[in-house]
């Protein structure tokens, strides 16, 4: 059993398969074009590394904040006694970390264990303004039991600051406007926002979202350990494994730092040989909400209009989530016949956290013989290699990242891994993978339309585009 505490990078990279030699010239990252980009990731290294060393690239020293984590945890002690339920209210950068944290590493029914047997309270989350949701989570949860985590950066965002009005009712009318102030956390901005000016006013307990760090980049900040530890999760272990990966991937070496290989492979197939897609399909149910966590990270970090440069060049490459083996009987027919236009990266575990033996087949049906003696683990596994097998063989280029056992260490490498990679992918690209320009701009277009003051020449523009010719609207008659 592998505890997870290990200070040593764990991970496996193989992109063997996504090599010339394996998928064709065609398909395939040659030697040559790791051997052209090679000292474009050095001189790119050196500048990333003089930006951290100037105060810039905070979300690299996230792993050390031992202190923080040392109060997570003694909050989180607390909390997990008393509380029966616990409400994330965040959206993006704000809850996908922890959702893919406790995805990752708790009971997959966790929320149905019995008080006795979870350790710490009932994990939901709002994220969408979703009415159905909303209610039907509010109606489910034990209000006077009930840890409630606003998690905000900006302290304003329209989906997680009506949410969370909607919830703080709904616990003041429960236990009253004390006792409720009581069960409200916020986790934003230390100093600026509406969040942080109403947690103030209204005495709520806080932590700080690091100032100069992305809401992306934010998983191993309170954003995602605070919902971790709350859960049981060990999160110094967490962020460890994060720490070891940095270790790891510290050289400006592409063959030799995971990081920027990744990053180089995933630049150059898309720039080179056309695949616009980045599949990632863990064979873990535990690890899919990692690759919506990376989803995002890529999409945000890499779709851009505009270079560093200022030219427009309407960057990056659209990531997409996958599961193994469901998604054998759902996407890989399209993946190995469809247009060729994907990488493709496996998540592999070594060795499971549950074994599962296949019962004996009865005599008289000899075509189920060959599950005799097999475990579940074992044939998840071998769907993997089947589908890299099947994939290489159709000139797919995939690789594969292969974890010895889901533990918070490998998580927290798995993290800091996938970070690094965007930031050099950035670099690769020429364009700023912090920031989110696109993003901002539905977020204020949001506030227009419901009438948020400042915003009035903006929802102005909006009215006038949103009434055209009717032409294409088709409306039931
Ligand atoms: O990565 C990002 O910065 C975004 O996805 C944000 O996390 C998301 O928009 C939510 O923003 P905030 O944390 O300010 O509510």
């Amino acid at each position: 059993m592998n505890t997870g505490t290990d200070d040593r990078s764990q991970l496996t990279i193989d992109y063997r398969n996504a090599t010339a030699d394996a998928v064709g010239s065609e398909h395939g990252v040659s030697a040559a074009m790791l051997e052209e980009i090679a000292p474009t990731v050095v001189a790119e290294h050196t500048r990333i590394m003089t930006e951290h060393a100037a105060g810039e690239q905070r979300w690299m020293d996230l792993p050390d904040n031992r202190a923080l984590a040392d109060e997570l945890v003694a909050f989180a002690g607390d909390a997990r006694d008393r509380y029966r339920d616990y409400v994330l209210i965040g959206i993006g950068g704000s809850s996908l970390g922890a959702i893919a944290t406790i995805q990752a590493l708790t009971n997959p029914w966790r929320n149905l264990q019995p008080d006795e047997r979870r350790d710490g309270p009932r994990f939901f989350v709002l994220d969408n303004p979703d009415p159905e949701k909303v209610r039907a989570t509010l109606d489910v949860v034990d209000l006077p039991n009930t840890l409630i985590n606003v998690v905000t950066k900006s302290g304003q965002t329209a989906e997680t600051m009506a949410n969370f009005l909607v919830a703080r009712a709904a616990l003041e009318a429960a236990v009253g406007s004390d006792q409720s102030r009581r069960q409200i956390v916020a986790t934003t901005d230390p100093k600026d926002g509406l969040l942080r000016q109403l947690a103030d006013q209204e005495g709520y307990r806080a932590f700080p979202v690091p100032p100069g760090v992305d809401g992306r980049q934010t998983v191993l900040s309170a954003v995602g350990m605070l919902p971790a530890a709350l859960c049981g999760i060990d999160i110094h272990a967490l962020l460890a494994g994060a720490a070891a990966m940095r270790t790891r991937a510290s050289g400006p070496d592409v063959r030799e730092n995971p990081a920027y290989l990744l990053a180089a492979v995933s630049y150059l197939a898309d720039t080179r040989l056309g695949k616009s897609i980045l599949v990632t399909m863990p064979y873990a149910d535990a690890l899919f909400g990692m690759a919506d966590w990376f989803r995002q990270l890529w999409a945000e970090s890499l779709g851009k209009r505009l270079a560093i440069t200022g030219e427009e060049v309407f960057a990056g490459q659209t990531p997409v989530k996958a599961l193994g083996a469901i998604d054998q009987h759902s996407q890989i027919q399209l993946y190995t016949e469809g247009p060729n236009d994907k990488l493709i990266a496996l998540v592999g575990v070594d060795q499971y956290r549950a074994r599962v033996e296949v019962s004996d087949p009865p005599a008289g049906i000899p075509d189920l013989a060959y599950l005799r003696g097999a475990e579940l683990g074992q044939l998840l596994d071998r769907e993997r290699l089947a589908t890299a097998w099947a994939l290489t063989s159709a000139a797919r280029p995939n690789l594969t990242i292969t974890m010895p056992e889901i533990t918070a260490a490998a998580i927290g490498e798995l993290f800091y891994l996938h970070q690094l990679q965007t930031v050099m992918a950035g670099a690769l690209y020429n364009v700023n993978p912090f920031g989110q320009p696109g993003v901002e701009a539905g977020k204020n277009a949001t506030y227009a339309l419901m009438g948020r003051a400042g915003y009035e020449e903006l929802r102005r523009e909006l009215t006038r585009a949103n009434t055209g010719e009717g032409r294409f609207v088709v409306a039931p008659g």
